[in-house]
C-alpha cells in the first residue's frame, strides 16, 4: 500500500510549524501506524532528513504513551484503539493522511506530534491517591466491594493518561481523564474517607491547567481508546456539588 502523509512538522516549542509531505510506499496492510511512520524515518534518516519525532512505549494499547490526530480524528477512524494499534488495513491504497499532535493550550507541542502531558500527572498529583492508612495488603476477598462498584471502579482505572479526550473534545477539557482518576477511588471502600477532597483539588487543578470547560458533547467518550463512559464526569460533578455543599473547600497547601 501507498500513502501520502502530510506531518505536522515543528522544531521547538513556540516555534511555527507545518505541514510537510511525505510519501509512505510499500506499507504492508498489517503495520501498525507506527510502524508505518518508523518506516518513512527510516528513509528520511537514510537520506540526511529529520526524522519524525512521536512519542511511543508498549506499542500495546497499555501505556499511553502514543497519539496523534489522524485526519482529525484521535487515534485514528478506529474505535477503541490507540493509534499503536490502528493497522494500516483500515485505510485504502492511496489515501491522503493528514497527521497532526494533539491541540489543546495545556499541551504545548514539544516537538513535531509530541506534547507536553505533564498536566495530567499535576492533577493526578493534587488528589489522584490515596494517603489514609489501609495497613498491609489484606488477603484477597477481605474487603467487601459490590460487584458493580468493583466494575465501575475496574472500567475508570483503564484510562491510560494518553490525552484523546482533551484533543477530541472542542473545549479541550480533561474532565473525562480527572473523572476516571477520581472516579476508580471514589468506587472503593479505601477511597472513601478523601472523596469529596479529592473532587473539589483534582477539578481545581484541572482548570489551573488551562484546561476548559466540559458542556457534555461527548465526543471525549467517542475518541476514548478504552471506552471510558462521560457518566463518570457526571459523578465528579455531583461529588464537587456534594463537596462544596459539605463546605469541603480548596486546600491550597
Ligand atoms: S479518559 Fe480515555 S481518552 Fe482520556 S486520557 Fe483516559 S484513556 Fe485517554
Ligand atoms: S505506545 Fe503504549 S499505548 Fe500506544
Amino acid at each position: 500500500m501507498d500513502f501520502t502523509l502530510h506531518v505536522w512538522r515543528q522544531g521547538t516549542p513556540g516555534s511555527k510549524g507545518d505541514f510537510e509531505t511525505y510519501q509512505a510506499k510499500n506499507v504492508a496492510p498489517s503495520m501498525s501506524f507506527l510502524d508505518m511512520l518508523d518506516l518513512v524515518n527510516e528513509e528520511l534518516t537514510r537520506d540526511g532528513g529529520d526524522p519524525i519525532a512521536f512519542e511511543h512505549d508498549c506499542r500495546e494499547g497499555i501505556c499511553g504513551s502514543c497519539g496523534m490526530m489522524v485526519n482529525g480524528m484521535a487515534h485514528g477512524p478506529e474505535d477503541l484503539v490507540t493509534v499503536c494499534q490502528l493497522h494500516m488495513r483500515s485505510f485504502s491504497d492511496g489515501d491522503e493522511l493528514w497527521i497532526e499532535p494533539w491541540r489543546a493550550d495545556a499541551f504545548p507541542v514539544m516537538r513535531d506530534l509530541v506534547v507536553d502531558r505533564n498536566a495530567f500527572d499535576r492533577i493526578i498529583e493534587s488528589g489522584g491517591y490515596i494517603s489514609v492508612r489501609t495497613g498491609s495488603a489484606p488477603d484477597a476477598n477481605a474487603v467487601p466491594v459490590p460487584k458493580p462498584d468493583a466494575d465501575k471502579a475496574f472500567d475508570a482505572a483503564a484510562c491510560i493518561g494518553c490525552g484523546a479526550c482533551v484533543a477530541a473534545c472542542p473545549n479541550a477539557s480533561a474532565m473525562l481523564f480527572t473523572a476516571a482518576k477520581a472516579g476508580h477511588l471514589s468506587y472503593l471502600p479505601q477511597g472513601q474517607p478523601e472523596r469529596y477532597e479529592r473532587a473539589i483539588q483534582m477539578v481545581h487543578q484541572h482548570d489551573e491547567e488551562g484546561f476548559g470547560n466540559c458542556t457534555n458533547h461527548g465526543a471525549c467518550q467517542e475518541a476514548c481508546p478504552k471506552g471510558i463512559s462521560v457518566d463518570y464526569i457526571s459523578r465528579l460533578n455531583r461529588d464537587v456539588l456534594r463537596a462544596r455543599l459539605a463546605g469541603v473547600a480548596f486546600d491550597s497547601t
